[in-house]
């Protein structure tokens, strides 16, 4: 048996879970700081820092109390360790060493992005190696082929933009606050179907072969068709929808290229975009024409939380993997694959 304290710093979420390898996740303390940032259009590094700070040591007590735990009763401890803010990863990586070596216990760093990846299994405890995943964050779109566990293969990604990203900056043209992507996809969700025809926005790169993306395209002909919607007499709601519908034709198209490219009929969906509606529907209706499965993470697994941080740590940890040193290494990159 072991119990896994898992501490994710790397952008604006705060988040401490604890993951037990008999009864699964016992606690999930998370703090966004969102309302920090809003007023900024973006997040703030040193912000984001402070904030962290202030609130590791809180969410560490919550995640105890949650799971009626002492600190003593903690077997490792997982943090992230990259890619992200660096001084926001340094805060939860000083705190995660400082705690193990306080209490005698081995830490090990985890990739932020192969948590994500791996945060479906949590859910789905089905889920089987190898699996090709859709990786759609604020900082990454990447088509990843897990053939096992650390043995990641990278099929393709954005050149440009990532989805969650073009999903924020289409979202703060049309006036909605930092970050939008979530009330954009609420938006089109609640276009009427009786609504008039919806403006004709590109599928990007689904002319030429491969597996790489690129959303910057997209944004811009978002501000575009939003610049002219009043005399065209477009509502917010039917350019979110035909926004977000090329966004999810662009992705699935690419999902269901990477499926027949590797053969692999699992389809896993990770990060924050991972959260929307639409793009779980489709690709749903995608795996069920070919004969697959899809697996996702619950919301609230999809966006950053310590949860992933605490169960991917386990899983290298239950195998005897641990940082070895009491240097403190933390990457703003690192790639995954
Ligand atoms: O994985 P995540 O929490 O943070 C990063 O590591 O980037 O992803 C956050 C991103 C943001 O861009 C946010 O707008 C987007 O995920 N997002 C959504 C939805 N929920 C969150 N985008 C589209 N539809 C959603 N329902
Ligand atoms: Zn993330």
């Amino acid at each position: 048996m072991m119990r896994v304290l898992g501490i994710e710093s790397s952008c604006d979420e705060t988040g401490v879970a604890i993951y037990d390898s008999a009864k699964g996740l016992l606690a999930d303390a998370l703090y966004s700081q969102v309302s920090t940032h809003q007023a900024y259009g973006g997040v703030v590094p040193e912000l984001a820092s402070r904030d962290h700070i202030r609130h590791l040591v809180p969410l560490l007590e919550q995640a105890l109390d949650e799971a009626s735990l002492s600190r003593n009763e903690i077997d490792a401890i997982a943090y992230t360790a990259g890619p992200g803010l660096i001084g926001a990863l340094l805060t939860g990586s000083c705190f995660a060493k400082s705690l193990g070596y306080a209490l005698g216990i081995p830490t090990l760093a985890v990739h932020h992005l192969e948590a994500h990846v791996l945060a479906a299994k949590l859910d789905c405890p089905d889920l089987n190696f190898p699996f090709v995943a859709l990786l759609v964050s604020g900082g990454h779109t990447q088509l990843i082929l897990a053939h096992a566990l650390g043995q990641y293969e990278l099929l393709g990604e954005t050149v440009d933009d990532a989805v969650g990203e073009a999903f924020d900056k289409t979202a703060k043209v049309m006036g909605i606050a930092y970050p939008g992507g979530a009330q954009l996809a609420a938006l089109a969700d609640a276009c009427p179907s009786d609504a008039p025809p919806l403006p004709r926005f590109p599928r990007p790169m689904l002319d030429r072969p491969g597996l790489d993306f690129s959303f910057s395209g997209l944004k811009t002909h978002a501000l575009y068709a939003w610049k002219k919607s009043a005399q065209d007499a477009l509502s917010r709601q039917q350019i979110a929808l035909a926004f977000q519908g090329a966004v999810v034709d662009t992705l699935s198209a690419k999902c269901q290229r990477a499926l027949e490219q590797t053969g692999c009929r699992r389809l896993v969906i990770a990060g924050g975009v991972g959260a929307n509606r639409a793009l779980r529907a489709s690709l749903q209706s995608l795996v069920e024409k070919m004969g697959g499965a899809l697996y996702f993470p619950r919301p609230a697994f999809c966006t950053d939380n310590g949860a992933m941080v605490a169960y991917t740590g386990y899983l290298y940890l239950s195998e005897g993997i641990s940082d070895n040193t009491l240097a403190i290494d933390v990457r703003a990159r690192w790639p995954f694959a």
